[in-house]
């Protein structure tokens, strides 16, 4: 994430596309949830948050996918500005702005990506100091991709999402992510699978990742455990796949979190531009985004 300010004391958050480039499913706790061993990446494509200075909590949104939100109490958004309120007790106000980029409910985070956004925002507008420990234990409250989404950087996400793990540098690959347009339910496709309690399951430490034969390598291990369950919701999904494994200069295509966005990883930038106009023309409802994975170090 970027977090810059302006002279007015306007503070401005990127909030990046989580990619979970794969999702294994390991085990279910008693209380329902499931652990989940996640390699987890950003792409430079985002919402971004900007908030400053009010006597109230307000949130105002625009941007291509802003007609998909909820304006109220039930906003990510404002959830994660009023779990601050509560637990510093600070009688700061602030006028919020997001910029809704990414789609809604799709699997790359953008929910969970906003509240991370709105946490540090916060964090800074109203000086409280927050350790990264206190911010990713309100952001877990929140939801279980919001620890990562506060990490911002490739990491392998362990537990219901809170054990963070920092991943060796990722190459700035190019990405085509597409998004038919359905939104999955992430609890339902959860609910379906049929794992009862910790399996037990170790998966293999990841080796350093210089290049994108490397990270290929170590996904062709992985999968994401959710896909075919989602494809059982959204049959659409499973045509997603195909139209991008199917383009020339494609290595891998896989959906992200619980769907329904996929994500291609392509040999280099001309033909993730290639097989996106080709996917656009075809397919005129789909959202269609060609971008890199964000570098850690930015
Ligand atoms: O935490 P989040 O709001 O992203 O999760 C939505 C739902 O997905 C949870 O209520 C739960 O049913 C399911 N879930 C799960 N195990 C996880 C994360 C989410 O079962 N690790």
């Amino acid at each position: 994430m970027t977090i810059s300010g302006d002279p007015a004391g306007e503070i401005s958050v990127t909030a990046p596309a989580k990619i979970n480039l794969s999702l294994n499913v390991t085990g279910r706790r008693a209380d329902g949830y499931h652990l989940l061993d996640s390699l987890v990446v950003f792409a430079e494509v985002h919402d971004v948050i900007r908030a400053s200075l009010a006597n109230d909590l307000t949130l105002a949104i625009d941007g291509p996918f802003a007609h998909g939100l909820e304006r109220d109490e039930g906003n990510l958004v404002l959830k994660a500005a009023r779990r601050l309120i509560e637990k510093t007790g600070t009688e700061n106000g602030a006028a919020l702005r997001l910029t809704k980029n990414l789609p809604v409910a799709s699997g790359i985070g953008g929910g969970s990506a906003d509240a991370a956004a709105t946490l540090l925002a916060l964090d800074r507008l109203w000086e409280l100091n927050m350790s990264p420990a206190e911010l990713a234990e309100t952001g877990l409250s929140l939801g279980a991709d919001v620890p990562v989404c506060l990490f911002g950087k490739p990491a392998r996400m362990r537990g219901i999402g809170e054990i963070i793990e920092p991943l060796p540098d990722m190459p700035s690959a190019h990405l085509l992510l597409v998004n038919p347009g359905v939104s999955v339910s992430t609890p339902a496709v959860f609910q379906g699978l049929k794992i009862l309690s910790d399996s037990g399951e170790k998966l293999a430490d990841i080796p350093p990742v210089p290049d994108l034969t490397a990270l290929i390598s170590v996904l062709k291990k992985r999968t994401n455990d959710l896909a075919a369950l989602a494809i059982s919701l959204a049959p659409v999904i499973g045509e997603v796949l195909k139209t991008i494994s199917g383009q020339d200069g494609c290595l891998l295509a896989r959906m992200s979190g619980s769907g329904a966005t996929c994500f291609g990883l392509f040999e280099d930038a001309r033909s993730a531009e290639q097989a996106a106009r080709e996917i656009s023309d075809q397919n005129e409802s789909w959202w269609v985004c060609p971008t890199r994975i964000r570098s850690a170090n930015r």
